[in-house]
């Protein structure tokens, strides 16, 4: 049996999915976890916000690669209610927020990522406005998501409650539309499309089905001012 959550209702199917969300196997999830693998976000010494950062899966990441801090906003109870009960590290703090409407961080950062959010998102002007104000001139951010052909195609977040499989709704932003808002927003964006080939398929057996398909949109971005520390490019 399948039930398919209004737009609306994100937030509520993601505090639904909370207690299972790292359990249950996603091979597009797990393709995102590959992609940041094989090309790290290079984050050591910033400070990091992640918007959209659910239950805090990539905390350990940002903090293994060296970040001096790590925030994690996003809008939904449950998933924050995991995350804050995971970590127990004065270097991690996580804060409530609808990233549909603008929220002003209480500082500024070095380093943002999203990843896995922007389907979820019915416009992307907000967040990139959002994210233009979180991080400082000549900081960088990190966009990783389901890449916008496959959400075009058809596949959207979706997990299992008991017998029925909860489907979310989706949006496929163009990509030309997504690296527009960011630009817009003040940033300089470089993109790479990631194909679903050989080293990807042995690493995520369940990706096999998009095999020779963009997979994974992973866009870095730095916010217009003075020198980033690190690179931006690929
Ligand atoms: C697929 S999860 C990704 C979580 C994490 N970034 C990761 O990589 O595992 C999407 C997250 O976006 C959050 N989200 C979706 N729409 C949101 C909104 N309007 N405001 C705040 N968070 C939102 C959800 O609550 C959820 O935690």
């Amino acid at each position: 049996m399948a039930h398919l959550l209004g737009i609306g209702e994100t937030l509520v199917g993601y505090d639904r999915w909370a207690a299972s969300y790292d359990h249950e196997p996603n091979p597009l999830i797990a393709a995102t976890s590959w992609v940041l693998q094989s090309a790290p976000l290079g984050c050591a010494d910033c400070d990091v916000v992640e918007l959209g950062c659910g239950t805090g899966r990539n905390v350990v990441r940002v903090i293994g690669e060296g970040a001096r801090s790590y925030t994690g906003v996003d809008g939904s109870g449950g998933m924050l209610t995991i995350a804050t009960h995971r970590f127990y590290d004065p270097r991690v703090t996580f804060q409530k927020a609808d990233l549909l409407l603008p929220w002003t961080a209480p500082r500024q950062y070095d380093f943002g990522l999203v990843c896995l959010v922007l389907e979820h998102l019915s416009t992307l002007d907000v967040l990139a406005e959002t994210l233009a104000r979180a991080v400082k001139p000549g900081g960088r951010i990190r966009l990783v998501d389901l890449h916008p052909e496959r959400v075009a195609a058809g596949s959207f977040a979706h997990f299992h409650d008991g017998q029925t499989e909860v489907q979310f709704a989706s949006v496929a932003h163009p990509v030309a539309s997504i690296c527009e808002a960011l630009e817009g927003a003040g940033f300089d964006v470089v993109r790479r499309d990631w194909l679903a080939s050989d080293p990807m398929i042995s690493a995520v057996p369940g990706i096999q089905k998009h095999r020779g398909l963009k997979a994974v949109l992973d866009i870095k971005a730095t916010r217009r001012g003075r020198m980033a520390r690190g690179s931006s490019g690929y």
